[in-house]
């Protein structure tokens, strides 16, 4: 085509038609030649039996099926024909626009030519060996044909690649009814690398066990090899391979040896039921709350018309395939009758689109209506045990203060069982549900108890006016809402106590009885679990567990708050008492050396100058220094140069006191200074005279500093005042810096909770996730003005002086006002 349009040279209107005749050619090219419409061409497909995997029987199988097709085409294909090629090897080239190809070959073989039709997004169906992979279900069929009893590494392999389960690791314990051959295969079957990438080889640990008619021994030796098993290393993925009386002694050892529990898995394998001796209900002693326990039982009908072989298995497939096309035939004409040519090319279905309806269309016409192999059936139980036995707890059982309610045992009284879905060899594994649905879905949805009360910031209980409850809060409640979330369960609240209406005149007394009766049903397992806070203590009450802390809470002692000193002294304050009093004592030495050197000095006598005036006399010499400290100059000066250097150096020295004084005194006017608050332990013991302190009598600081062996624990407890605890918390408090004890509190479940280690992963993996911090931090107190040293600061910036800084100044014009006068009356006294 393209040739021809290249060559076409002539008039524009001759070049459009070319052009256009090329284009619907291109089109008829593609859709006509290579892949024919169902109406205009009758279906082409392979048949590929491979002599060498079929061996002996190739021919008569040949034979069969050839007269079988050519009958089913002539019966059951009624609007069309099919053409089929026959072929003795798998390495045929497929580009022959066949519509499906069907095979009998080996696994290896089979997988090769999938990996060719997936390139031609051809429909595979294939017949082959047992412990083969199947194909993937999007675009192939697969059937495995197995000998009666050979099934059960084809089972496991099943189950492993439609991810039955998701394990890296598993344990298969079995006894002598699994023969050598047979492990081998098992294992194979679940470590062999598969192309298909969804299901990852699982690693795989074998414990082999000697079948015990006994009881007695069974037990012996069932405990024997469980209890040696190393599960950090191998996992707790249990695969057991047992007959039905050994699956019960081992579920009940494994229950002793604490081996079956929320974190373990264990799938029993029972192969010597049949359908007469089924009811597997009956055999399961036992169930307990929070186990993973799965069963998968053969349920094989050893009656003499089971149909089996490989020629069944071909006519039923061949059967399948036949339908599912005349159907696709059926279908094309009804479509193609309703619209014009031009349209049915447009919206016929294309390759892909057809190959999906003959799929479904088999594999739908397989589940319905397969007989082959039919008697082989084998069926998947799984024990919904989580949160079983809190079913049948009520309100009413906690609210009864008196001790004789239910107590829970953790057995399950009524056991259900979920048909979780059936296996057979023609279609493998067909799922109702998950095979370990706990593992998957955590509770189902199923509703817990969950004991609380008022306790605020932990619980916080909403009410509406008329005093019914109407929302849970608290950081609790954060945590248990999203443990439900993370876990598929719902929540039964159960208040302890009849005092629903009594949460807004909370006392102390009521809070203590609701959390003696939450422990106490706790302690019987009438709930699930606590959302309330309890303070985790070295010896529990017993029957309780606590899970891990969900906050810490620091101990620090509260002091009242620095108050700013006395203002009256402000004066004093630039110098400490050191200074003054060397100031005082220069002050006081200085008067008598500047006499001594005024004094002594020749100049007077040489030069015929009289000492005039006031340093004549020691006490003037003194006058003029204190004098000159204040910044007053004396009348005279010496006229000796050595007395003047004394005032000189003198003036110098007040010249650095002075100033200094100046700006350290606007510094203590504008920064008040505070009182050195206690700040620790050790501080506060060292001040004991100063201060006294006081701890609540019964709460658990005293019992933790009781129970302290450290020196400074035993001294703040002997200083201490017990009382009562009070609640009005000091608004003008200031807390110490140092936290000296922590309390850790945490939520309490019954002793022996199987989901205890559950709740402590998730509750972990919240603090990890910082939501528990996030959720804490909106219950406690914002920033406050306690919180804060802000309103100091305030004051500090603008601050006027006022009478209060001033008032020592007055007190000292008071003070020389009283001298003044009462030495008035003494005239001897001169003044200068
Ligand atoms: C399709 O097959 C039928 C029956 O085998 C036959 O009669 C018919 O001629 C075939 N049609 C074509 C187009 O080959
Ligand atoms: C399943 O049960 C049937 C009938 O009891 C028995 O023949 C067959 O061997 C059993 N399958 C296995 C794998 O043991
Ligand atoms: C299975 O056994 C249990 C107890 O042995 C019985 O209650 C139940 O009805 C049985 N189920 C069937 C389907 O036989
Ligand atoms: C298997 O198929 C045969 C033939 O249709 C039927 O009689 C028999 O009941 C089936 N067996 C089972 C276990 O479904
Ligand atoms: C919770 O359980 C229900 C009941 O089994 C299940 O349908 C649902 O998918 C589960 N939800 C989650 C998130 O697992
Ligand atoms: C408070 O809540 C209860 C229970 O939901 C309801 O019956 C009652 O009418 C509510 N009262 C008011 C005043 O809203
Ligand atoms: C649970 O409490 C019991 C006693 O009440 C104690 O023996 C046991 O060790 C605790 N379990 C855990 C996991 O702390």
């Amino acid at each position: 085509m393209v040739y021809s349009y290249a060559n076409c040279v002539g008039t524009s209107r001759y070049k459009m038609r070319l052009k256009l005749v090329g284009f619907l050619c291109l089109v008829c090219r593609v859709s006509g030649e290579e892949f024919p419409s169902l109406i205009t061409a009758n279906a082409s497909i392979a048949v590929v039996l491979d002599r060498q995997y079929l061996g002996d029987k190739y021919q008569a199988v040949l034979d069969e099926l050839k007269d079988y097709i050519k009958e089913l085409a002539r019966v059951d294909l009624t609007h069309g024909g099919v053409v089929v090629h026959y072929y003795s090897w798998t390495s045929i080239s497929l580009n022959k626009g066949f519509l499906a190809v069907f095979s009998v070959a080996s696994c290896l073989d089979t997988w090769d030519l999938f990996s060719r039709t997936e390139e031609e997004e051809l429909l595979l169906f294939a017949l082959t060996e047992v412990d083969c992979p199947r194909l993937p279900l999007r675009s192939a069929i697969t059937v495995t044909y197995a000998e009666a009893g050979e099934e059960l590494p084809q089972l496991l392999l099943d189950l492993r690649t439609s991810n039955a389960f998701k394990w890296k690791s598993a344990v298969i314990l079995h006894d002598d009814t699994l023969n050598r051959d047979m492990v081998s295969r098992v294992v194979q079957s679940l470590t062999s690398q598969i192309d298909d990438e969804s299901a990852s080889p699982v690693s795989v640990s074998v414990f082999k066990m000697k079948h015990e008619i006994n009881e007695y021994l069974r037990k012996k030796e069932m405990h024997r090899v469980l209890s040696k098993l190393p599960v950090k290393t191998v996992g707790e993925n249990f695969i057991a391979i047992v007959t039905s009386d050994v699956m019960t002694t081992m579920a009940d050892t494994a229950r002793e040896l604490l081996m079956s529990h929320t974190m373990a898995q264990w799938l029993y394998v029972i192969s010597d039921t049949n359908i007469h001796n089924s009811n597997l209900s009956g055999l399961i002693r036992a169930l307990y709350e929070g186990e993973n326990v799965a069963f998968i039982y053969n349920q094989t009908d050893n009656s003499p018309d089971c149909k089996n072989g490989i020629m069944c298995y071909c006519q039923e497939i061949m059967n399948a395939f036949i339908s599912a096309l005349d159907a696709a035939i059926q279908d094309e004409f009804d479509v193609a009758a309703q619209v014009s040519d031009e349209e049915w090319e447009a919206i016929r279905p294309n390759k892909i689109q057809r190959r999906d309806m003959l799929l479904k269309h088999m594999q739908q016409h397989i589940s319905t209506k397969s007989r082959c192999g039919n008697c082989t059936t084998w069926r998947a139980l799984a024990a919904d045990t989580w949160g079983a036995t809190y079913r049948h707890f009520t309100e009413d059982d906690i609210l009864k203060e008196n001790d004789n309610g239910t107590e829970a045992t953790g057995v399950i009284e009524k056991v259900t069982l979920l048909d979780v879905g059936f296996w057979r060899p023609i279609d493998a594994m067909t799922f109702f549900d998950v095979l370990f649905p706990h593992v998957q879905h955590g509770f189902r949805g199923k509703e817990l108890p969950v004991i609380t009360y008022h306790n605020p910031p932990w619980t916080i209980l909403h009410t509406n006016e008329s005093g019914a409850i109407v929302k849970y809060g608290g950081l609790m409640f954060d945590i248990v809402n999203q443990l439900a979330k993370n876990k598929n369960f719902t929540i039964k609240i159960l208040l302890p106590g009849n005092v629903k209406n009594e949460i807004s005149n909370e006392t102390d007394a009521l809070h203590s009885r609701r959390a003696m009766l939450a422990l106490a049903a706790i302690a019987k397992g009438q709930a699930a679990l606590a959302a309330a806070s309890f303070t985790i203590l070295p010896n529990p009450t017993p029957g309780i567990n606590y899970t891990i802390p969900v906050s810490t809470q620091p101990y620090a002692f509260l002091v009242a708050r620095p108050r700013a000193l006395s203002r009256a002294m402000l004066f004093f304050l630039p110098f400490t008492a050191d200074t003054w009093l060397c100031l005082g004592l220069a002050v006081i030495t200085m008067g008598p050396v500047l006499y001594i050197i005024h004094r002594m000095s020749p100049y007077y006598e040489a030069m015929k100058i009289t000492r005039q005036g006031g340093l004549a006399t020691i006490h003037n010499c003194l006058w003029y220094i204190y004098g000159a400290l204040l910044q007053q100059g004396g009348m005279y000066l010496p006229r000796a140069d050595s007395g003047r250097l004394v005032v000189g150096t003198w003036w110098l020295v007040v010249l650095v006191v002075v100033t200094t004084y100046s700006g350290n005194l606007v510094a203590f006017l504008t920064f008040p200074k505070l009182e050195i608050p206690v700040t620790s332990i050790a501080e506060l013991i060292e001040n004991r005279a100063l201060y006294t302190w006081s701890i609540n009598k019964g709460s658990y600081l005293e019992m933790e500093l009781k129970n302290s062996e450290e020196p400074k624990y035993k001294a703040l407890l002997k200083g201490a005042e017990l009382t009562k605890p009070t609640h009005s918390s000091e608004t003008n408090a200031h807390a110490g810096v140092e936290d000296f004890m922590d309390e850790r509190v945490a939520m309490i479940v019954p002793a022996g909770s199987p989901y205890l280690a559950l709740l402590n992963k998730e509750i972990n993996r919240m603090h990890k996730a910082g939501l528990i911090t996030k959720w804490l931090s909106a219950y406690l107190p914002k920033r406050d003005r306690c919180y804060s040293m802000s309103s100091m600061a305030a004051e500090v910036n603008n601050h006027t002086v006022n009478l209060n800084d001033m008032q020592g100044s007055f007190f000292v014009l008071l003070l020389g006002d009283f001298f003044f006068i009462v030495l008035n009356d003494e005239t001897s006294l001169p003044f200068v």
